[in-house]
C-alpha cells in the first residue's frame, strides 16, 4: 500500500449537487490524495445518505446550509445548469472557492456575475470537466504546444453522437435552462479547440438544427470559428444520431446508452414522452435507486472521448488524429503513434487544477474568465444561428502559464 504523501494538504471539497455527472468524477476524488470530500448538498435524501455512507462528512438540503460550513473550502459545482450562477455566487460570498461544471451559466452576464463575485470575495473560480482535460485530447494539446510539428493551420471536430435520446430531465431539454447540445456539448469542442488555438478566437459563424419534436431544443450545430491570427475551426456536432462517431473509430467501445437511446428515440417519436427516462436518469445519479431493466447501465469509459467526435490537427508538418492507443501523427515520415496513458481519469486534471490553485499560487487554465470567454462562443453560435451572421466576439482571452 502507498503511504500518503505529507507534503500534500488536500483541498476540504464540498459537492454541490450529486446527480449523474458526479458518479465518475466522485470515484477519482475517493482515490486522489488532493481532495478531502468532506461535505455535500442535494435535494434528494437517497444521495446524501450514499454520500454520508461512503464518504462521510456533513450532508445537507440547502446549498445556503453546506456554504456555511466551515469545513468546506472550496465547493464543486454540479447541479442543474440555471443554479450554476446562484450557487457559485452563494459559494464565493461565503468565502468558498468555486468550480463549476460545464456549462458555466446561461449567459455571458450571469458569468460575468460569478467573476466579479469571485474577484470580490477573493476566491477562486474555476469552470472545467470538459474534454480538453482528458486524455487523450490532453495529450493532444501539449504536441500542438510543443511546437514539434510547427505552426497549428485547422482543427476539425466531428462528433455524433445519441445525445439527445439519453435519459433526461426537462431542463435539459430546454434552452431556457441551459438544454440542448449548444450549451451541454459544445463546451467541449470549444474549450478543446480554443486551448489548442491559443484561447484568442475572433468570431463565430454558425447554424443549429431543432427538427425532433418531442425534444424542443438545438440537437444539431455547425460552427465556423476563426481565431485572431486567422486560423479556422469547423465544428459539427448532431446529437440526434442514429450513427455515432464511435462506429468510425473501431477501437472506441459502445457508445453510451445505444439500446436505450433507441428505445427513447422511439418512444419520444411515437408518443411525445418516454417512460423509461425519468427512471434511467435516477439510476444512473449518485446513490441513486438500482435501474429494473438491466439496459439502464451508465455509459462505459474509454480512452476516446466520443462525445467530443472525431478531431483532427492540421499543422504545418503533420497532421494529429485519435488512434487506438492514443493519437497518431502524420508527417514527412509517415505515420507513427503516440501512446497515451489513460491514467488521467475524468476529472483528474481538473482536481490538479483545484489544489495547483488554491495549494501550489498557479494560475489555472480553466478560470471564471476562462470560462466566461467559453460560454461567450457558446452564445455566439445561438446568435449567429438565429440572426444569420458572423458573430465578432468581445470576451476572449488567452490561455495562461
Ligand atoms: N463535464 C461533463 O462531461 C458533464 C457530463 C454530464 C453533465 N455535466 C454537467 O453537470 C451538471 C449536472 O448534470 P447531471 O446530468 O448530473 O444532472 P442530474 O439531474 O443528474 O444532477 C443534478 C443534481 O443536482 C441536484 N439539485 C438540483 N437542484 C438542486 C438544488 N437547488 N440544490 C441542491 N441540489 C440540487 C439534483 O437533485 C441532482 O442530484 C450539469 O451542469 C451538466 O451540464 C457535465
Amino acid at each position: 500500500m502507498t503511504q500518503p504523501d505529507p507534503t500534500i494538504k488536500p483541498v476540504r471539497l464540498g459537492m454541490i449537487g450529486l446527480g449523474a455527472a458526479t458518479v465518475p468524477v466522485l470515484r477519482v476524488m475517493a482515490r486522489s490524495p488532493l481532495i478531502q470530500l468532506v461535505a455535500a448538498a442535494d435535494l434528494r435524501p437517497q444521495s446524501l445518505a450514499a454520500f454520508r455512507e461512503q464518504f462521510g462528512g456533513n450532508t445537507y438540503e440547502r446549498v445556503e446550509d453546506l456554504c456555511a460550513d466551515p469545513e468546506v473550502e472550496a465547493v464543486w459545482i454540479a447541479t442543474p445548469n440555471q443554479f450554476h450562477c446562484p450557487h457559485a455566487v452563494l459559494a464565493a460570498k461565503a468565502g468558498k472557492h468555486v468550480f463549476v461544471e460545464k456549462p458555466m451559466a446561461l449567459s455571458v452576464e450571469e458569468a460575468q456575475q460569478m467573476v466579479d463575485a469571485a474577484e470580490a470575495s477573493g476566491v477562486q473560480l474555476m469552470c472545467g470537466r470538459t474534454a480538453a482535460t482528458r486524455p487523450p485530447m490532453a495529450a493532444l494539446i501539449n504536441l500542438v504546444a510543443s511546437g514539434q510539428l510547427g505552426k497549428m493551420r485547422a482543427v476539425n471536430a466531428f462528433a455524433y453522437t445519441n445525445w439527445a435520446f439519453r435519459p433526461r430531465m426537462p431542463q435539459e431539454v430546454s434552452l431556457a435552462t441551459g438544454g440542448g447540445i449548444v450549451f451541454r456539448q459544445l463546451p467541449h469542442q470549444v474549450d478543446v479547440v480554443r486551448v489548442l488555438g491559443g484561447g484568442m478566437l475572433r468570431s463565430v459563424r454558425a447554424q443549429t438544427g431543432d427538427w425532433f419534436k418531442a425534444r424542443a431544443v438545438p440537437g444539431y450545430a455547425a460552427v465556423f470559428l476563426e481565431f485572431e491570427d486567422g486560423t479556422p475551426s469547423l465544428l459539427a456536432y448532431n446529437g440526434y444520431g442514429y450513427f455515432t462517431a464511435w462506429d468510425i473509430l473501431p477501437w472506441a467501445g459502445d457508445s453510451p446508452y445505444e439500446q436505450l437511446g433507441t428505445r427513447i428515440r422511439r418512444q419520444l417519436r411515437e408518443t411525445g414522452s418516454s417512460p423509461e427516462e425519468g427512471e434511467a436518469k435516477e439510476s444512473a445519479r449518485f446513490g441513486g435507486a438500482p435501474p429494473s431493466q438491466p439496459a439502464a447501465r451508465p455509459p462505459t469509459s474509454s480512452a476516446y472521448q466520443g462525445d467530443v467526435g472525431v478531431i483532427v490537427v492540421s499543422c504545418d508538418l503533420g497532421d494529429i488524429r485519435q488512434s487506438p492507443k492514443g493519437l497518431y501523427v502524420y508527417d514527412d515520415d509517415g505515420r507513427r503513434e503516440i501512446e497515451v496513458s489513460n491514467e488521467q481519469a475524468d476529472g483528474a486534471t481538473d482536481l490538479e487544477e483545484i489544489y495547483g490553485a488554491l495549494r501550489l499560487g498557479k494560475p489555472p487554465v480553466h478560470d471564471g474568465r476562462w470560462g466566461l470567454a467559453t460560454l461567450e462562443v457558446v452564445m455566439a453560435v445561438m446568435q449567429s444561428a438565429r440572426e444569420r451572421r458572423e458573430i465578432m466576439l468581445q470576451h476572449q482571452c488567452p490561455v495562461r502559464g
